[in-house]
């Protein structure tokens, strides 16, 4: 199974041309889903608009070499390592997903478009980072599913509750297990089957490429955008009007609130961040 090019087997009953015309008509549909998401929420209009009224309370202006100096550490802390997530089990999680799905993506496309048929043979490491891009994605986002996502771990709902938030999530699960359980039938000969999880993998993947206008899917387009103005934010003083971080011990911070030296004497304890204190499951 690991081995085999699914697509290429296919290729017997349903021709390369068609399945490269469904890749092409899936990238369409979400550069079309992602630039209806952005008019219909003014999101991109709200973003520069924000951007323009952070910079008028700027305390100082970033260069242009700190703002390629941000948009690096953007990519490699906020993109590829998904430093966002405080938390270690959701950002393992999301890393599995993320990779998960980008390999299988990428390998899906290669072995369409450049293996369609058994008569070029496939490099093994190709249907190899297939499955486990598909498994990655399946693990993370499983685990995702039960365990990690607010609904269930903070709010103590059931985990087969779902609403329209959780259709990136559920049509994602849904590609990679279809896409596993049409590849072992196919390996393993069992047509009947193998058909069946076939049209279950199609309509899960163009469940997920579809409805990007209605999912979070576009989420990771617009989340490296949204972490590089946050950084600005705190680089140029601006820090969408919230306040500083303060050090409770610092004479000046002490002279400009003279209320904490009274109550919390003049060495005060670091308490942290009151959000992160205990995890939110009160239910
Ligand atoms: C192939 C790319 C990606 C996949 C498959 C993916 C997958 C996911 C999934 C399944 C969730 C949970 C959604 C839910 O609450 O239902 C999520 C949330 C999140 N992702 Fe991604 N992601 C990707 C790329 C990115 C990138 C590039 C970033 C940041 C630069 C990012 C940042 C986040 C953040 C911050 C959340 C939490 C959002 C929230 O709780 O509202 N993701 N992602």
């Amino acid at each position: 199974m690991f081995m085999n090019n699914p697509f290429s087997e296919l290729s017997a009953s349903i021709s390369p041309t068609v399945m490269q015309g469904y890749v092409i008509l899936m990238v369409l549909l979400v550069i079309g889903g992602t630039v209806l998401d952005m008019m219909h929420k003014k999101s991109a209009q709200y973003f520069f608009e924000n951007a323009k009224k952070a910079k008028k309370s700027a305390k100082r202006t970033v260069s242009t070499g700190e703002k390629a100096s941000i948009a690096v550490k953007v990519l490699a802390n906020e993109v590829l390592t998904s430093g966002e997530f405080c938390n270690t089990r959701r950002r393992l999680s999301h890393l599995l997903t993320m990779y998960g799905f980008i390999i299988f993506v990428v390998t899906t496309a290669i072995m369409i478009f450049g293996y369609p048929t058994p008569a070029t043979a496939t490099p093994a490491i190709l249907p190899q980072l297939w499955h486990i891009g598909a498994l990655m994605l399946a693990v993370g986002g499983y685990w995702f599913w039960f365990f990690i996502r607010v609904d269930v771990s903070a709010e103590g709902l059931s985990w087969y509750r779902f609403e329209r938030a959780d259709l990136f999530i559920l049509s994602l699960l849904a590609t990679s297990t279809f896409a596993l359980l049409w590849s072992f039938t196919q390996s393993s000969g069992i047509a009947g089957w193998s058909t069946l999880f076939l049209a279950l993998f199609i309509i899960s993947s163009t469940t997920l490429f579809a409805s990007v206008l209605w999912s979070k899917f576009a989420h990771m387009f617009f989340k490296p955008a949204a972490a590089f103005q946050k950084r600005v934010t705190r680089a140029d003083g601006s820090r969408e009007n919230l306040p500083a971080e303060y050090d409770l011990t610092d004479p000046a911070v002490q002279a400009r609130f003279p209320d904490i030296p009274e109550y919390m004497g003049k060495k005060p304890d670091y308490m942290g961040h009151g959000i992160r204190r205990e995890p939110a499951n009160h239910y």
